[in-house]
């Protein structure tokens, strides 16, 4: 396909402050990375399923080896970044004398980690005072030494600087930015083998989520876009194989390549509706990220398609769509079905009607609301009023 007719944004800046480095087994750097970055005494950040399956371990010998001096393990966080357990870990850090962090996990640890850091670093013990403001940008200064070794690929918060935490007393999830994120994100796909056929299959939707979206946000821009498009031609080739094949190493690198690829692309640009939406059903009704993205990923791009044609034909390429004769408007409804097969083919079928999410507009009215005013709908490329939210919520359903 030969590059469409789009519009070059005239102002955009984009930055990736992590060091990314990849490879099977790349924890055995651990320790000599820590070093110079001027860490001794670390604490593991991390949850219990991590513990369960070994893996917080794999990452504890690799300290051991490495000569990194291990102070202690805080595994107590949940599904979602919950400020009352971001303020427990602060605690323990600062109990067990650390001075730097290791953490190993997915989405919430990752986010529940950069906020335990913020803390640290400015010396406050509560982080609610911090989420209630959108960016932490005036000001800011480094942090203490932060690696990061994400165990699934899908929220890529070992790239981005936004933290989601869910204020568990209001059940609002809030978003909030700080420039100083992890100082190196290790993709060891070692430690992502052991992730269920089920978590590998939504956290990789949450990938191709965040590709799609920012490619297809107002604020896109062609360094992100060269981001996400990468990351879609990877996860249309990798993640089915990934879910089916869950030892396949070839198969979880590139699933964590693409999804450190999407969060280079939507950590600069944005999301949109897709991530309103999803924020919203995860607050109010549980619905774990990245199945919340896969059930409305279909139903926000069959309703944008006609905003941004052009945007979600260049996405349909990237699927590997045989887009040659379509007319942009023809591929992007061909993007849309190929997300329904993929979706199809890793044995995701769930909608809104299974975890109770009610169909009737008014018992929907908080949800529409809260998705209406989360700061990623604004980025979507069709502006949606409250009646648009309640007909995707319905044809999710
Ligand atoms: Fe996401």
């Amino acid at each position: 396909m030969k590059y469409p007719d789009i519009e070059l944004n005239p102002f955009f800046s984009w930055a990736n402050r992590p060091r990314i480095m990849y490879g099977p087994g790349i924890r055995s750097e651990l320790g000599f990375e820590m070093g110079q970055l001027g860490g001794t005494r670390a604490v593991i950040i991390t949850d219990k399923g991590v513990v369960n399956a070994g893996v917080a371990q794999m990452v504890a010998d690799a300290m051991n080896k490495s000569g990194l001096l291990m102070v202690g393990i805080f595994d107590h966080i949940v599904q979602d970044a919950r400020i009352d357990l971001i303020n427990e870990g602060a605690a323990f850090y600062r109990d067990k004398g650390a001075d730097c962090m290791v953490v190993v996990g997915g989405g919430s640890v990752m986010d529940s980690a950069k906020a335990i850091n913020i803390l640290i670093g400015d010396g406050a013990d509560d982080f609610m005072p911090f989420a209630e403001q959108a960016a932490l940008w005036d000001g800011a200064k480094p942090l203490p030494p932060h690696i990061v070794f994400p165990t699934t690929a899908g929220t890529a918060s070992e790239v981005t600087t936004a933290i989601v935490v869910l204020d568990v007393v209001a059940r609002v999830k809030l978003q909030v930015t700080h420039p100083y994120n992890a100082d190196i994100a290790m993709l060891d796909p070692e430690l992502t083998v052991k992730l269920p056929p089920k978590i590998t299959a939504f956290t990789g939707m949450d990938a191709l989520t965040h590709a799609v979206e920012g490619i297809t946000s107002s604020g896109a821009e062609p360094i992100a876009d060269a981001c996400g498009l990468h990351a879609i031609r990877l996860i249309f080739k990798y993640l089915p194989l990934a879910v089916n094949e869950p030892d396949n190493i070839t198969a979880r690198g590139n699933m964590l390549i693409a999804s450190t690829l999407a969060g280079l692309c939507f950590g600069n640009v944005m999301t949109g509706a897709v991530h309103a939406t999803a924020h919203a059903l995860g607050a109010h009704y549980g619905i774990p990220h990245g199945l919340a993205n896969a059930i409305m990923l279909p139903v926000v791009m069959a309703a944008n398609v006609d905003a941004a044609p052009e945007r979600y034909a260049m996405v349909a390429d990237a699927m590997g769509i045989a887009t040659h004769g379509m007319s942009p408007a023809e591929a992007a409804i061909a993007a849309v079905q190929a997300v329904k097969n993929l979706k199809k083919g890793i044995g995701l079928t769930e909608t809104l009607r299974d975890f109770n999410v009610p169909n009737d507009p008014d018992e929907l009215q908080q949800t529409i609301d809260l998705a209406a005013s989360d700061s990623q709908i604004s980025y979507n490329p069709r502006y949606l009023a409250d009646s648009d939210v309640l007909e995707l919520f319905l044809k999710a359903y």
